[in-house]
């Protein structure tokens, strides 16, 4: 059976209550009866509550750019899975490499986070991904496989379904410098083999691996139309309504 794709909106950091609203509500109007790709948008925490309002009624979905693993207590700053449920997100972005290596998070922590959300019935994009030093000293393959398996940790195979990674080599964020579909690809296949091992054939051939990194309207379609690559987690071309849409129609 063909995967269903699905596309991200991450907008990190970005808009104000009002650009959150406006952007919403055009990409409702653009792509909110969107019905062949799952379409996931993600604002900041602030702005959820705006934002579920915005697309309520259309097939937009929406998602958090992070969530913690304690269910409520003295975590200053942190917000749990109920607080993410009850403003009506049904994703986490958990892993991102922003939060790995601006805010430190460790393989351990993330795994934490995504086996708790997977318990409380969130769904969660695990977000993946090597360094430019990495790549360039040959551990592209161990550093994603360690980063993969760490992540699902624990994950029981009935809660993969739930479950969605996000390829996304780190010197190909925000750079503008994306990997060819060839490189990407690659890395795709590699991660899906691993899921065979790490569970089986079913998982590994039902499980969706989205590419992120510079995915802009001229060449998310060449990226998604390859074998592995089931859609995509986007940045800085989410803030753009039809930059957006573009990329969701490829
Ligand atoms: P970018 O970000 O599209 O701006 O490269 C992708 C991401 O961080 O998910």
């Amino acid at each position: 059976m063909p995967r269903k794709h699905i596309v991200g909106g991450n907008w990190k950091m970005n808009t104000s209550r009002e650009e959150a609203k406006t952007l919403a509500g055009a990409l409702k109007d653009k792509i909110g009866g969107v019905t062949d790709t799952d379409v996931v948008l993600c604002p900041p925490f602030v702005y959820l509550t705006d934002v579920a309002e915005a697309i309520a009624g259309s097939n937009l979905q929406l998602g958090a750019q992070d969530v913690y693993f304690e269910d409520n207590g003295a975590f200053t700053g942190e917000i749990s899975t109920a607080m993410l449920k009850d403003v009506c997100c049904q994703w986490a972005i958990i892993g991102h490499s922003e939060r790995r290596h601006v805010i430190g998070e460790t393989d351990e922590t993330i795994n934490k986070k995504v086996l708790k959300s997977l318990n409380d019935g969130l769904k969660v994009i695990l977000a993946v991904g090597e360094l430019l030093e990495q790549r360039e000293a040959g551990t592209t393959k161990k550093v994603v496989e360690s980063q993969v398996k760490v992540g699902l940790e624990g994950v029981e195979k009935a809660k993969m379904g739930d479950v969605v990674l996000a390829y996304e080599p780190v010197w190909a964020i925000g750079t503008g410098k994306t990997a060819s579909p060839e490189q990407a690809e690659e890395v795709h296949a590699m991660i899906r083999a691993l899921l065979g091992e790490l569970y089986d054939g079913d998982v590994a051939e039902a499980t969706r691996i989205q590419y992120g990194g510079s995915v802009k309207p001229n060449n998310a379609a060449d990226l998604f139309a390859r074998e592995d690559i089931d859609g995509g987690l986007i940045g800085g071309a989410s803030l753009k309504p039809d930059d957006f849409t573009a990329i969701v129609n490829a």
